[in-house]
């Protein structure tokens, strides 16, 4: 065992041992690095293999980039691809640049927040599928397009409050977030928010809507009840309405019902149509059967007045017609009989 174990080294000393006989043996080891070193460089000169960290901003080796509050106006360069969190909170960067944030595909958690992102698109989070936690709070964004979040199949919090500009999130926005368990959207410019893809996630547990300037409408209603229905999933402050002034100040909660009796009025007036229809169409077709009814019984009992008075006068006739009758019933079946015998014996 000894033997099979020391041949391989041999072999492996052999080149050595030709290098030897050129340069002595500290600069063989050395020149070995060196093409090591550009081997490497040469064929994949990516961040995840330079130990290296953006200016600016601290690395360690629990995979954490920390950039916050360094006046950044620029995503940070050359960030290890194997980076799991990333924060560049508080500073004054105003994009989000897609093809160097989709390097980070190992990425957990990402703190945007108190930066001047104005915009964010379909492809900036193309591939961030492990993304857990996403903060974009204290930003100047104006809308939240369709699939915006589509890829971020893992993310469980997603906050995105104090966005003062923000008026506008599209109804499918999270769609295909389905880990979804904490949403924050509070105190932005939000007026109504469509909550037909947010009702199925099935993980949702709480949603802040606080500080927006609510317009308690027909185009709210949902939400309102929905608010009212699920209160428990309603993170506390000031969910109220904005809009219109009578309705100001009170409650989501509080207005679901007065709304859903209000904006369906319309459909009430097409019931009562319904309902009036209907009702005359039984009424008249009582009426009529009524009146067929009383006709039916008069001319009944006309008919049995004659008969009976025709049975008085006619007695003799109906008796001879009644025989002959029965006589020719009785040759028939007795016809019948004779036929089906031979088929029952056999
Ligand atoms: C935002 O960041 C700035 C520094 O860039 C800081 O002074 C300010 O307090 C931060 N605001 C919040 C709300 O964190
Ligand atoms: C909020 O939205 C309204 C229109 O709904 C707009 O007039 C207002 O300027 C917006 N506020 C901010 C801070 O952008
Ligand atoms: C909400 O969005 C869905 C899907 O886009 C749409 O079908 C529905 O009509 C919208 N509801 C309201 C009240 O606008």
């Amino acid at each position: 065992a000894g033997e099979s174990c020391s041949s391989p080294a041999r072999v492996h000393d052999a080149p050595g041992g030709i290098v030897m006989r050129f340069l002595p043996e500290p600069s063989a080891q050395s020149l070995r690095l060196l093409f090591l070193f550009l081997f490497v460089m040469g064929v994949a000169p990516s961040p995840a293999l330079t130990a290296g960290c953006p200016d600016r901003c601290v690395c360690d080796d629990q995979l954490v980039v920390q950039c916050a509050g360094q006046d950044l106006t620029l995503f940070p360069n050359d960030l290890p691809l194997a980076t799991r969190q990333l924060i560049i909170s508080n500073n004054r960067i105003g994009d989000l640049p897609a093809l160097q944030l989709n390097y980070l595909s190992d990425l957990v958690y990402l703190d945007c927040s108190n930066n001047s992102l104005t915009e964010i698109s379909e492809s900036t989070f193309g591939n961030l599928r492990k993304l857990a936690y996403l903060d974009l709070s204290f930003n100047t964004l104006l809308q939240i397009e369709d699939r915006t979040f589509g890829p971020l199949a893992s993310l469980v919090m997603l906050r995105m409050t104090d966005n003062p500009g923000l008026g506008e999130i599209h109804p499918d926005a999270f769609l295909e977030n389905i880990a979804l368990q904490v949403l924050d959207v509070s105190r932005n410019n939000l007026t109504s928010l469509n909550i037909s893809s947010l009702i199925a996630l099935p993980a949702l547990r709480s949603l802040g809507l606080s500080g927006n300037p609510w317009r308690c409408d027909c185009d709210t209603e949902d939400l309102c009840l929905w608010v009212k229905i699920e209160g428990f999933k309603f993170q506390e402050g000031q969910t109220v309405c904005y809009n219109p002034p009578e309705l100001a100040g009170q409650r989501l909660a509080d207005v679901g019902m007065q709304l859903r009796v209000d904006c369906h009025q319309g459909l009430g007036y097409w019931d009562y149509l319904f309902f009036i229809a209907i009702g005359f169409v039984i009424f008249s077709a009582g009426t009529v059967s009524a009146w067929v009814m009383g006709i039916l019984m008069v001319l009944y009992e006309r008919y049995t007045k004659r008969k009976s008075e025709e049975v008085d006068s006619d007695d003799e006739d109906q008796r001879g017609g009644g025989g002959g009758g029965v006589c020719g019933g009785g040759g028939g079946n007795q016809g019948n009989g004779d036929l089906s015998k031979p088929g029952m014996e056999v």
